[in-house]
């Protein structure tokens, strides 16, 4: 945390977030190679088509040991309320930065929280799709997974890798160049005064005892 400046994510949610972010990145571009031939050269990233393959399901472990404690470490700060469904009702005016017409937000907006949420969603997809094609014998004694279920996994792995892959780009452009000084708060946990008295006024006010 910077001197003067407002804590924002413990030590502890800035590694449970790396690793999530981190091991999703490894996953979507090994996950891209293996779609189509002409991806396959992204492999060389991983140390080789085979290497990549072997890698990619336990990256996909890391993905969900550290999806579920990022779960629970903020579900109680995710909860979507009536502050927010005004917040969605003028997300235009935040996509055009027209700050005045936007509702003031609390330590999330409703955007992040929608966000949290979806990829939520998207993460149980990954996992539920991603076992059978893994261990299509069966685990835990569920399965064997026959030709026809493997298939609709690969298409709903898929599917949410795709969707995926578009959220985390508008997810790195608002944390990074749309909006500076975000990402900071994931690099050393804290956020300037400034900031958070723009962004987040209602959690600001929180923080500053008001
Ligand atoms: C790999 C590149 C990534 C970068 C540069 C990045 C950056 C950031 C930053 C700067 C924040 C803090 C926002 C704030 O203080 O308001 C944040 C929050 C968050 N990140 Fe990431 N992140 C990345 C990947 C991911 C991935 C892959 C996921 C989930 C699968 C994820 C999930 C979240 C969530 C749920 C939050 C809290 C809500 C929000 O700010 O949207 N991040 N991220």
């Amino acid at each position: 945390m910077r001197h003067g400046e407002i804590q924002r994510f413990t030590f502890l949610e800035r590694i449970v977030h790396w690793v999530v972010g981190l091991s999703f990145l490894f996953l979507l571009l090994t996950g891209l190679a293996f779609s189509h031939p002409r991806l396959f050269w992204l492999t060389t990233l991983a140390g080789g088509g085979a290497t990549a393959r072997i890698l990619h399901p336990w990256m996909g472990v890391a993905f969900t040991v550290g999806g579920v404690a990022m779960f629970f470490l903020w579900i109680r700060d995710m909860r979507i309320d009536a502050a927010d469904r005004e917040w969605l009702k003028a997300i235009r005016y935040y996509a055009v930065h027209d700050k005045a017409r936007v509702p003031a937000a609390g330590k999330y907006n409703a955007g992040q929280k929608m966000f949290f949420w979806t990829m939520t969603a998207l993460g149980a997809a990954y996992l539920v799709s991603g076992v059978p094609m893994w261990m299509p014998g069966g685990v835990l004694g569920v399965g064997p997974f026959y030709g026809g279920i493997v298939n609709a996994m690969r298409l709903v792995h898929y599917m949410a890798t795709v969707g995926g892959g578009l959220l985390l780009i508008v997810h790195v452009y608002l944390g990074t160049v749309a909006y500076p000084g975000t990402l900071g708060a994931m690099l050393h946990g804290s956020v300037t005064r400034g900031w958070a008295k723009l962004h987040h006024p209602r959690w600001h006010g929180k923080e500053s005892g008001r």
